[in-house]
């Protein structure tokens, strides 16, 4: 997404001014030019010379040093510019961006770009719940510009609260974020994620290797290009990506509940969740104990929601999954079929970097014209990215778009 982008990163005078340094060569990696503004605080925390010779450009931090530039800096770091990012900020540059100051390299920067400014602020967890601050974050939402919010932590002066710089895949993110079209404004897109867990007794149940991590990539994309996002999860390790509504479930039974539930309001569903096909005929509340145990263990179908929801009538658009080891293609299309799916997503479990827990895929998009789209090994989150391309190109065709 980044690709070609120009960024002026600014880097104020806080402890977390050295994170910058990995925030700039993880721009860099997704194909980001970034030039980069310092305070003259900032330069005591992290040298010039760092930032210089990562980014492959000059440094701009005090505009009367005769060394530094030539021209007029402040006007020529920002020419072409597609985002300012300023990471970490401090309370004193926020304040002053929200007052118009432009007392040095950086501020004066600011206050000639024409692109989205982004702002990660870090300091004290009292100084970041000051009444004065909170009105200066206010008055620069309201002219349009992100914050990227701190997080709750362990903070240099030794004490807890939320004051942290946010993780630098944090920044990233929605840095790449802001750079996507916003096409899926107005759609509701419901995904279902992780796996299902089907009670034995008190203390096992039958479940899958899933980790949601192809779910969660879908609904923080959807997400990002403007959809209404409702995210079903089953128990998974993954914090849920904001901005959705989240509705956790265990077994297959309660997914299909909470699917039922939210069915009216999506117009596109992605069934991601690797739901259990059997349960447990009884499972006991208590704990079985292993002399009482049975040799064998009565299971039962669950119901397959995504056939249940083929059968449904309505034009929502739906995704399948699957997971196969033999006939991948010939599975999958069958399944298309069978559960009247507008797309099918199958990865082939022997390939290498496919699958559970991975955090690339290889995947094929097979659609319901039968067409098929081999896909190379890419990262989880461009994976989420092709198959809603394919989802709008489908729902287009369907001339449903809202
Ligand atoms: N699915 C579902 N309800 C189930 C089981 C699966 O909605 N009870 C959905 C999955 O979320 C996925 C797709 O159906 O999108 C997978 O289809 P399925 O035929 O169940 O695949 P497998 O479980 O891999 O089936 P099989 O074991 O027969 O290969």
């Amino acid at each position: 997404m980044m690709s070609g982008k120009r960024i002026l990163l600014g880097v104020t005078g806080s402890i977390a001014a050295y994170k910058a340094v990995d925030i700039l060569r993880r721009l860099q990696e997704q194909g980001a030019e970034v030039r980069v503004v310092m305070t003259r605080n900032a330069c005591r925390f992290v040298s010039k010379l760092t930032f210089e010779a990562l980014s492959g450009f000059p440094v701009l931090s005090d505009e009367y040093d005769p060394h530094e530039r030539e021209g007029i800096g402040h006007i020529d770091v920002t020419s072409g510019l597609d985002l300012a990012l300023i990471a970490p900020a401090t309370a004193n540059s926020i304040g002053k961006i929200a007052s118009g100051i432009a007392d040095d390299a950086l501020t004066s920067a600011l206050m000639a770009i024409d692109c989205p400014l982004m702002i990660a602020p870090a300091m004290n967890d009292r100084m970041y719940r000051n009444a004065v601050l909170r009105r200066n974050m206010a008055s620069l939402r309201e002219l349009s510009v992100r914050f990227i919010e701190p997080e709750v932590g362990k903070l240099a002066c030794g004490t807890e609260g939320q004051g942290r710089l946010a993780e630098t895949s944090t920044i990233v993110d929605a840095v790449s974020a802001s750079f996507l079209p916003r096409d899926l404004a107005g759609v509701t897109v419901l995904v279902t994620a992780g796996p299902t867990r089907e009670p034995i007794d008190a203390v096992r149940f039958i479940s899958n290797p899933s980790t949601g991590k192809m779910g969660y990539a879908l609904a923080r994309v959807a997400r990002d290009r403007g959809a209404k996002v409702i995210l079903i999860s089953g128990p998974v390790a993954l914090t849920p990506p904001g901005g959705v509504t989240f509705i956790p479930v265990v077994s297959a039974a309660d997914l299909h509940r909470a699917v039922m539930e939210q069915i009216g309001a999506a117009q596109v569903v992605v069934m991601a969740a690797a739901v259990s096909d059997f349960r447990p005929v009884a499972a006991t509340d208590r704990k079985i104990k292993k002399e009482a145990a049975p040799a064998t263990l009565a299971l039962e179908r669950t119901a397959d929601i995504l056939q249940e929801l083929g059968a449904l009538p309505g034009n929502r658009l739906l995704v399948g999954f699957a997971a196969e080891t033999d006939d991948v293609l010939d599975n999958a299309s069958r399944k298309l079929r069978a559960k009247q799916l507008d797309m099918i997503v199958v990865n082939d479990l022997l390939t290498n970097g496919a699958g559970f827990g991975s955090d690339t895929n290889v995947v094929t998009i097979i659609d319901r014209n039968g067409l098929t789209t081999h896909l190379p090994l890419m990262d989880k989150t461009e994976v989420a990215a092709r198959v809603l391309d394919k989802v709008l190109e489908l729902k287009a065709k369907q001339g449903n778009l809202p």
